[in-house]
């Protein structure tokens, strides 16, 4: 049995579609408003609970032999990222469990300080890695799924908001590799108690997104560019009444400021395990945009 947090995200969905295609038992971590009757539609079992709760995770955990944690936080990266992980491990040595999948953050070791989301990822990822347990930590640049509302926004109106520097590189993983390594890890010699580095094959500036986007819808691209001092002043604002939300954008502002991609090195050394090759983000997107 494997368990799948956040199974209702934009990678576990794809995971629990991936993991039920081949027949394995699947239980589904979601939440009472999450949703989930997809997943209940391709035979997952349904647990509902909440990652806040550690009695959930205690319960969802009993009797599992793989889990993959790929829930995110919005703004409680305390409660989400870094306890309720840490409890998953607790409770997978508990439950003596065969291998455990971490999606973590491409970045996770730069020691961004003003980041809660990474500072947590990296905290569990050494927990994980020294808790005797078999795993693999998969550290994700962008997902490409993120990228379909703006592109659907781009097809009606040719506009691209790019805030920050247009020359900052990136590799944007297709959501769908990066579900596929998720599921093969657990059998794949080479994944195993490994910390990956996961892209795109081509190492992109911001700026060539809406030029891709360009190209598949033939239209010329507006784009306007956002100076970061706008998310600066969002943040200072927003910090007078909601310390949450202001750490959340602190995470946000280090995604904008900072570069996330992978050397050519690293993305041959993830073909070379995963024994497949990536895809780039514009065939990504003309495969979900259908042009
Ligand atoms: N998106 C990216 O570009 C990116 C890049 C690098 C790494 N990552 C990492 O990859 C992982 C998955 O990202 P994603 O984009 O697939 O996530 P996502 O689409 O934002 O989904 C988050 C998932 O977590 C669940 N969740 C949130 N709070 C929960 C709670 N209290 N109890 C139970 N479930 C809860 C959500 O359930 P509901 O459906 O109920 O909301 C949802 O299923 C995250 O760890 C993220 O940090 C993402």
């Amino acid at each position: 049995m494997f368990l799948v947090t956040g199974a209702t995200g934009g990678i576990g969905r794809k995971v629990v579609r991936l993991l039920r295609q081949k027949e394995n038992l699947v239980r589904a971590f979601v939440r009472l408003s999450s949703r989930y009757s997809e997943l209940e539609h391709r035979g997952a079992d349904i647990f509902i609970g909440d990652l806040q709760v550690e009695k959930d995770i205690e319960k969802a955990c009993r009797g599992v032999q793989y889990i993959i944690s790929a829930h995110g936080s919005d703004s409680d990266a305390l409660s989400l990222d870094y306890r309720a992980n840490i409890e998953l491990i607790n409770q997978a040595k508990a439950n003596e469990v065969q291998h455990f999948v971490f999606i973590s953050v491409l970045g996770a070791d730069r020691g961004y300080e003003d980041a809660p989301v990474f500072k947590a990822k990296r905290a569990v990822e050494r927990y994980l890695a020294a808790s005797g347990l078999n795993y693999t930590i998969l550290r994700p640049a962008g997902l490409a799924s993120n990228l379909l509302p703006l592109a659907e926004r781009f097809r009606e109106t040719g506009l691209y908001l790019l805030v920050g520097d247009p020359k900052n590189r990136t590799s944007i993983v297709s959501t769908d590799d990066l579900a596929k390594m998720v599921v093969d890890s657990i059998t794949l010699e080479g994944a195993l108690n490994q910390i990956l580095p996961v892209g795109g094959p081509e190492i992109l500036l911001r700026e060539d997104i809406p030029r891709i986007f360009s190209r598949i819808f033939n239209k010329d691209p507006i784009v306007i560019n956002s100076p970061l001092f706008v998310v600066d002043g969002l943040r200072n604002a927003f910090g007078l009444f909601n310390p949450q939300v202001q750490q959340a954008l602190g995470t946000y502002r280090t995604l904008l400021s900072n570069e996330f991609f992978c050397t050519k090195e690293e993305i041959a050394n993830l073909e070379r395990i995963f024994n497949f090759q990536v895809e780039t983000l514009e065939s990504f997107l003309r495969r979900y945009l259908a042009v």
